[in-house]
């Protein structure tokens, strides 16, 4: 596991976004695995002013998100594929068949789980993944006690995560309670992985990720175990880590 620690939030979102630029420079017909969630919504804004510059072209990549919200379809502005319209993809070269969010009004959830994996396997494999992490140490939809094992599924949210994401809805009542979101074994099959953690409300999960046990419980803890994983955090998140590294020191 690499680990940069970026001054603050604008800083993490900078480099968060050369990053996958320079992905796309390098390799025009990558494919990105990308997240939803409030951390990478400025990375997301600063690659369409790139983009906009012709500094890079998302003309020959595909994309395929993290997870849906179950049973919210792209039309509701709750949706992470609405989300995904919003924040890139309307606003980049990205041709629309290539972009891939599982449909969260699938009446087959099986059938469009295996699908979902099909077109990823079809694709070559995701080359770059970025992720952000739950407080409670979820990556994607992945809540703590996950199967390792698990391609992508249907999984239940946890408490904790309905709270967080309420923000974004204007009742926790309205979150959803169940999403299809790809499982770990998708997750740990990318070829790249970037975690974005912005704040200190993150930190001592970060820490859990970085330095704790492997383990269900903080299912970001696996990325240990992948051979390409880069953690990217502000200051504020990274805070218990430095900790550490000074005792080290
Ligand atoms: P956030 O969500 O970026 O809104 O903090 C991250 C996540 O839940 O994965």
């Amino acid at each position: 596991m690499r680990i940069v620690i970026a001054k603050d939030y604008e800083d993490l979102s900078r480099k968060a976004a050369h990053v996958i630029a320079g992905q796309l420079i390098m390799r025009p017909d990558t494919v990105l695995g990308l997240a939803t969630g409030a951390t990478p919504l400025r990375c997301y804004e600063l690659l369409t002013h790139m983009a906009e510059e012709k500094l890079v072209s998302f003309r020959q990549c595909k994309i395929f998100n993290l997870d849906e919200y179950y049973s919210l379809s792209p039309e509701n502005p709750q949706s992470y594929g609405y989300f995904m319209k919003q924040h890139l993809f309307s606003r980049v070269d990205i041709l629309p068949e290539n972009t891939f969010i599982p449909n969260g009004l699938a009446e087959n959830i099986a059938q469009e789980c295996q699908a979902y994996e099909d077109l990823i396997r079809r694709a070559g494999g995701i080359d770059l993944q970025l992720l952000g992490i739950g407080r409670n140490g979820h990556i994607g939809f992945n809540e703590p006690d996950v199967s390792f094992e698990a391609f992508t599924h249907l999984v239940a949210l946890d408490q904790d995560t309905i709270q967080a994401n309420s923000k974004f809805f204007n009742t926790r009542e309205e979150v959803p309670k169940t999403a299809i979101s790809m499982g770990i074994k998708t997750i740990m099959q990318a070829r790249g992985i970037l975690l974005l953690a912005s704040g200190a409300e993150k930190a001592e999960t970060v820490y859990q990720m970085v330095y704790g046990k492997i383990s269900p419980d903080v299912p970001a803890s696996v990325l240990q175990i992948h051979p390409n994983a880069t953690v990217l955090v502000d200051e504020a998140a990274g805070q218990r880590l430095q900790e550490m590294q000074n005792k080290v020191l």
